[in-house]
Formats: C-alpha cells, sequence, structure tokens
C-alpha cells in the first residue's frame, strides 16, 4: 500500500515536472508569433527617453565645494570620490529636493518629442530608492514621504507613454552586498574589508528581489525592466539569482520587455565588459533586447532587438560641469541613423535634483519633436533600410500595401545637381514626393537604380524626407556598391 503510494506520488511530480521543476530560466512560455505581438509596440515606438536621477543629481558633479569633473557618468560620483555610503547620503540627501509636477513636465517633454516610452532610474547603483519601499530605509518613501516612482509612473500614463524601470542590481547601500566576489564590478570601498563585518550576499539578493517585486506589484502595468548591470565574472544566477528573478517579474507582468544586464555572456549578446562589447545576438532566455551604450552599430542586427542608448553631453546624471553638449543635428541623425539599421534609440536626460530638466535638453528634445511631428511616419514603425549605404543619408521603409513598399529617404546632405540616387534599386518606382508639404518629385529609372530629382531648397537642414513609393518589396540588384541586405 505504502509503495503503491510512493509509486504514485512519484509518477505525479513526473507529470508536474515540466510546470514546476521545469522553468529553470526566465523564459516565457511563448510562441514566436506570441513573442512577436509583445514586442510589437517596443518595435514600433523606435524612441524612447531615458532619465537618471537620483541623489547624485543633487550633487551636480561637486563634492566638497570641488568639481569632480567635467566628462563621463556623474551618477557615478560616490565610486569618483569614494565615500561610503553614510558620508555619501549625507552630502547629497538634503541637496535632493523634488519640486511638485516635475515628472508631469518630464512627461508631456518626452511626448512632444516624439518619444513613445520613458525609462527612469528606480534605483540606481547608489542604492537610493524612488519608491516608498518597505524593505529599505534608503527611500523616497522614508527620506521624502513620497513615493516619486508613483508620480513618474501616473504622469507618463497621463501623457499616453510606456513606462519602463531602470533598476540596478549592484547596490553601494546596502550592508550585505558581498562588492569583494566580483573584481570587474566597481564599488566605492573596492580593496577595504567589509565594515561591518562577514555579509552574505545572498541577503542581499532576497532584498533584490523584494524590492523588485514591490515595483512590479504596486504600479499597475510595467512595460520595461531594464536592469544595469553584470560583469563576466558576476552575472546571472550566481550573482543575482536572475532566472528566478525574471519569472517572478514576468508572473506579475506576463507583458514585460526585458533587457539583457541580467548576465554577460556571449549568448545574451557581450563579447566584454567595455562599452563596444556587444554582440549581434541574443538568446531570448537572457532577455528581450540587446543595449549597445553610447554605441550605434556600424550597421543592423537581422533578427535581434536592440535598443541604442546615449547621453545628451557625456553623463547620465546631472553634472554642472559637463558642457559637451551634442548638437540637435546630431541628435537626430543619430535616431534617423538608429531607425535606419532597424533599432531603437533611448536618449537620456539627466535632471537636477528639483525635477527640472537642463534647457541644453529641452531644447534639443524640442527640435526633435518639432522634426518628429512632421517626419515621425518616416521612424515609428518603420525597417531597417534595404541599402548597405547611401552617400547623402538614411533609408527606413513600411510595406504599404501587399504590392506597395514605401521607402523613406531621409536626405542629410543634398547631393550636387540636385539628383539623389538609389543605387541599384530595381523596383519600379510608382511615385515620389516630399514628407513635409508633399511637393510632387519627378521620380525617373536609370541603368544602376532609380534617381529622384531634389528641388532646389529642402524643407529641413538636418534631414529632409522623401517618400517612394515602389512596387513590391524592395530588392537591390548584387552588383551595386549598396549591396542588397534582408531587414
Ligand atoms: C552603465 C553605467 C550607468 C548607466 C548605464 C546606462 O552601466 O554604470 O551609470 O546608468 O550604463 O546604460
Amino acid at each position: 500500500m505504502q509503495i503503491n503510494l510512493l509509486i504514485r506520488l512519484g509518477m505525479a511530480l513526473l507529470v508536474l515536472a515540466p510546470s514546476v521543476f521545469g522553468e529553470t530560466t526566465g523564459v516565457p512560455e511563448e510562441t514566436r508569433a506570441q513573442r512577436d505581438q509583445r514586442m510589437r509596440w517596443w518595435r514600433e515606438a523606435r524612441f524612447g527617453l531615458f532619465v537618471h536621477w537620483g541623489l547624485y543629481s543633487g550633487l551636480a558633479g561637486t563634492w566638497d565645494g570641488k568639481p569632480v569633473g567635467t566628462q563621463g557618468g556623474m551618477e557615478w560620483i560616490q565610486q569618483r570620490v569614494k565615500a561610503d555610503t553614510e558620508t555619501y547620503a549625507r552630502a547629497a540627501i538634503p541637496k535632493f529636493q523634488p519640486k511638485p509636477g516635475f515628472a508631469r513636465e518630464w512627461a508631456r517633454l518626452a511626448r512632444q518629442a516624439g518619444c513613445r516610452y520613458l525609462v527612469f532610474t528606480s534605483k540606481h547603483h547608489e542604492g537610493f530608492a524612488l519608491h516608498d519601499s518597505r524593505v529599505s530605509d534608503f527611500d523616497a518613501g522614508s527620506v521624502l514621504h513620497r513615493d516619486l516612482v508613483r508620480e513618474i509612473v501616473n504622469a507618463c500614463r497621463a501623457e499616453g507613454l510606456k513606462v519602463g524601470f531602470y533598476h540596478s542590481v549592484i547596490d553601494w547601500h546596502h550592508d550585505q552586498y558581498e562588492y569583494a566576489r566580483s573584481q570587474q564590478l566597481s564599488h566605492p570601498l573596492k580593496g577595504q574589508p567589509y565594515p561591518n563585518g562577514a555579509r552574505d550576499h545572498s541577503r542581499y539578493v532576497d532584498f533584490l528581489h523584494a524590492q523588485v517585486n514591490e515595483l512590479v506589484s504596486n504600479y499597475g502595468r510595467v512595460d520595461i525592466l531594464w536592469w544595469d548591470y553584470s560583469a563576466q565574472d558576476f552575472q546571472g544566477d550566481a550573482a543575482w539569482r536572475a532566472f528566478a528573478l525574471m519569472r517572478m517579474v514576468r508572473a506579475k507582468q506576463p507583458k514585460i520587455i526585458m533587457n539583457n544586464r541580467l548576465f554577460r555572456n556571449p549568448e545574451a549578446g557581450w563579447s566584454g565588459m567595455g562599452t563596444a562589447g556587444f554582440l549581434p545576438r541574443l538568446d531570448p532566455k537572457y532577455g528581450d533586447f540587446i543595449t549597445p551604450e553610447q554605441h550605434i552599430p556600424a550597421t543592423g542586427m537581422p533578427g535581434v532587438d536592440w535598443e541604442t542608448c546615449m547621453t545628451m553631453n557625456t553623463t547620465w546624471g546631472f553634472n554642472e560641469h559637463d558642457h559637451a553638449w551634442k548638437s540637435d543635428a546630431a541628435l537626430l541623425r543619430n535616431l534617423i541613423d538608429i531607425a535606419s539599421k532597424g533599432g531603437n534609440y533611448l536618449l537620456n536626460i539627466g535632471p537636477r535634483a528639483d525635477g527640472s530638466v537642463p534647457p541644453e535638453s529641452v531644447k534639443a528634445l524640442d527640435a526633435i519633436g518639432a522634426w518628429m511631428k512632421k517626419n515621425g511616419e518616416a521612424i515609428y514603425a518603420t525597417q531597417a533600410s534595404p541599402f548597405e549605404k547611401l552617400d547623402w543619408g538614411r533609408c527606413t521603409q513600411k510595406p504599404r500595401s501587399r504590392q506597395t513598399t514605401r521607402l523613406y529617404l531621409h536626405v542629410f546632405e543634398r547631393p550636387a545637381g540636385g539628383q539623389l540616387h538609389l543605387p541599384g534599386l530595381v523596383n519600379q518606382p510608382r511615385k515620389a514626393f516630399l514628407l513635409d508639404g508633399r511637393t510632387k518629385l519627378a521620380v525617373t529609372r536609370a541603368a544602376d537604380g532609380v534617381n529622384i530629382q531634389l528641388p532646389a531648397a529642402l524643407p529641413d537642414p538636418i534631414a529632409s524626407v522623401v517618400v517612394l513609393d515602389i512596387q513590391g518589396s524592395p530588392m537591390i540588384a548584387a552588383t551595386s556598391p549598396a549591396a542588397f541586405r534582408t531587414p
């Protein structure tokens, strides 16, 4: 009888195995079509706003009355000055005074710029959480009696933006975080013994999971989780119990999209520790998209979802000493370049401690927004260019009907003579016009492609968009210098 029962129990366990014990990774059980459906809004959005904001924002690149530097990520100021967390908090907390309504300003700015989503730092490496956390007193709830995550999420929703949490798994505050376990991950006290005696990293990981659980449970729908970051010598399950973390997040937020930064291995899209060390590959068990930082891949990455994140000057968190602002033209052309390669652009702002956005960033976003209002059709829901290279600018494309594809030709430089040449384009052209103003343009077939005659003056000095409708899907002759490639 007992043996019988044991056998039955064993059988039951075997049956349950795939659902209960088989889930050893974070990969959602979904078909390719379901994944495409889940990724759809993100792929169509193309443009998001990144926001780095925390205690470092108030320090603004100055420590003890002295500038810390003019270049590089100033959200790392605690690490740069090697301050322990108490000293850092004592200096930074009094300066962190968000004004009422700051989040609405961000969200409005993002929407007007044409961003479709906003990703902000729910916690950066410093460890200060912007929500009201029950498992920490180093959080906005304890310090300011405000839940800044709720304020930001509500503001984003009110502007129709999707919302994402950047969450640092690295933590320079937590007293059980075993920083000695990684050579590659920085910590302000690196090389020094733990000030509080022996640490138990698994207790930190419990805390990390508990805090993320709050974030994915208490704020309605969360569209993106943007993890940051891992090292080759400290990553994944060993460092963060990553797969369990991903499973917990997906259980609460089945539609969520996550990046690849709980890991640092080639299968997750990484070849090394530097910012250029990304690879055009991603096994979905490690996340949904790869994250080239401050880099635009030279060519597209067919079959891989990717997002370039980039600063407007050289820092993510506000630094009053960093004046190396990129021009409006550079930022807008980056967005176009990225779309032409099939990726997303996550462009960063680093607001001040009161939440106000530096005027240089406002100006740049307004300029992009003005362009997007007229030309957004050439960015949203487009696919990568069929051309390898175009001397005068970039191309994006969209299927228009079963018979027609619409090419968007982003003209950066008007070619001498005003003739826009599409090398090797085999398809029959149907019509061409300027997107802004709808002026019709003459289009002719040539032996080696298609030519479009531009007017003497183009509508936009940064990028004027010419629409070209062609018959069928684009085909580029193999002999052309712009060799054919699949989008
Ligand atoms: C890096 C930096 C960080 C920044 C992030 C954005 O990992 O540590 O400060 O938040 O990249 O991609």
